[in-house]
């Protein structure tokens, strides 16, 4: 048995139509959000599955005079409800975009984080000063292998094995084929030299080892500059000229500065080159060793012997080299006590040289 047909009449049809209206207006004003807005608009008008459709399957049951006053009662209704449907679709698209911009207000008074920033250290700072200072008399930065040959470091620098200068380097040795950690730059005269030829003005900075007990004035890893000037006729004035401009450059143009007698085997003759001492300026203090003076490098005219192991001819050109402590120098110029702190990379040390 076939279910039977509903009974629809148009004033039943038209009253539905009114109700459905009347359920769905408020329904979708109360709707909290556009998802709600979106399962309401499918509830009411879907066309398979919406109310509206539902009813409007009735109007086929109606004589044919009434079919467009319903019809005309399904488009009120229908317009009525998108209507509602689009005001609050367009109130709670405003709402959402207000608790966005306000989730994500940017206070644009506050002030601005800062970006920590790392720092050269004292060591890195002090070599590019020093390499900036001799760079303006045209000296030229190369860099020589921590790892040198007792050759290198020292037979080619005019110290024979056995020699007893040797005790002034206390070495440390890699294996027990000669190969060690060089004591200081100085084997990298030897290789600007078989590099280059005159005129040459060499820098060289690096790292250097010694077996050393360690205190506040000794470590057994530091840094030294060495620098290297070959050309005709140079001599110990110009020598003397240039480091003197380069103590007046790092340290102040009212630094002192005087020239001492020294030793190097591989430098003839040889000099210590001392500047005022910048604690006391002068009558003595504990930093000085009570003398007033402090010793930044040690220099002198290249032995012709070195120049010959560089390939460079001693008859027809003359050299001076020195060799500079840099933590000495940095120690110096920023008043450091320890040398020990370079090495340490505590924080609290490092940041003092922004
Ligand atoms: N190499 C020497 C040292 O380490 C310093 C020096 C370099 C002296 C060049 C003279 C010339 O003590």
């Amino acid at each position: 048995m076939e279910a039977p047909l509903p009974i629809v009449d148009l004033g039943t049809l038209t009253a539905q139509l009114r109700a459905l209206r009347a359920e769905a207006l408020p329904r979708i004003t109360a709707a909290p959000d556009l998802a709600a807005l979106d399962e309401l608009d499918l509830h009411y008008l879907g066309r398979k599955v919406g109310a509206l459709s539902g009813l409007m399957r009735g109007i086929g049951a109606l004589p044919v005079e009434d079919r467009p006053r319903v019809g005309a009662v399904v488009n009120d209704v229908r317009e009525d409800v998108e209507s509602a449907l689009a005001a609050a679709r367009a109130r709670a698209g405003a709402a959402a975009l207000a608790a966005r911009l306000a989730a994500e207000a940017v206070d644009v008074t506050a002030p601005a984080r800062s970006i920590p920033r790392g720092t050269l250290h004292p060591i890195v700072e002090t070599i590019e000063r020093i390499t900036q200072v001799f760079g303006q008399f045209g000296f030229v930065t190369y860099e020589g292998p921590e790892v040198e040959t007792d050759v290198t470091n020292f037979q080619m620098l005019n110290i024979p094995p056995d020699h007893p200068s040797r005790d002034l380097w206390d070495t440390m040795y890699v294996d027990l084929d000669g190969a060690l950690l060089r004591t200081h730059t100085s084997p990298g005269q030897i290789r600007v030299m078989q590099a280059e030829r005159p005129p040459i003005r060499a820098l060289l900075p690096g790292r250097c080892f010694r077996y050393e007990a360690t205190d506040a004035a000794h470590a057994s890893e530091f840094f030294q500059v060495e620098g290297l000037m070959v050309d005709e006729g140079t001599n110990l004035a110009d020598l003397k000229g240039q480091l003197v401009e380069f103590a007046h450059a790092m340290f102040g143009e009212a630094t002192a500065t005087r020239f001492r007698p020294g030793y190097y085997p591989f430098t003839e003759p040889s000099v210590a080159f001392d500047i005022g001492c910048l604690v006391c300026g002068g009558p003595g203090c504990p930093a000085c060793g009570r003398t007033g003076w402090m010793t930044i490098l040690g220099a002198g005219m290249v032995h012709p012997v070195v120049l010959q192991y560089g390939g460079i001819d001693p008859e027809q050109y003359q050299g001076f080299a020195f060799g500079m402590g840099v933590e000495r120098i940095a120690m110096l110029r920023h008043g450091i006590a320890d040398i020990r702190a370079f090495l340490e990379n505590d924080l609290r040390f490092l940041e003092q040289f922004r």
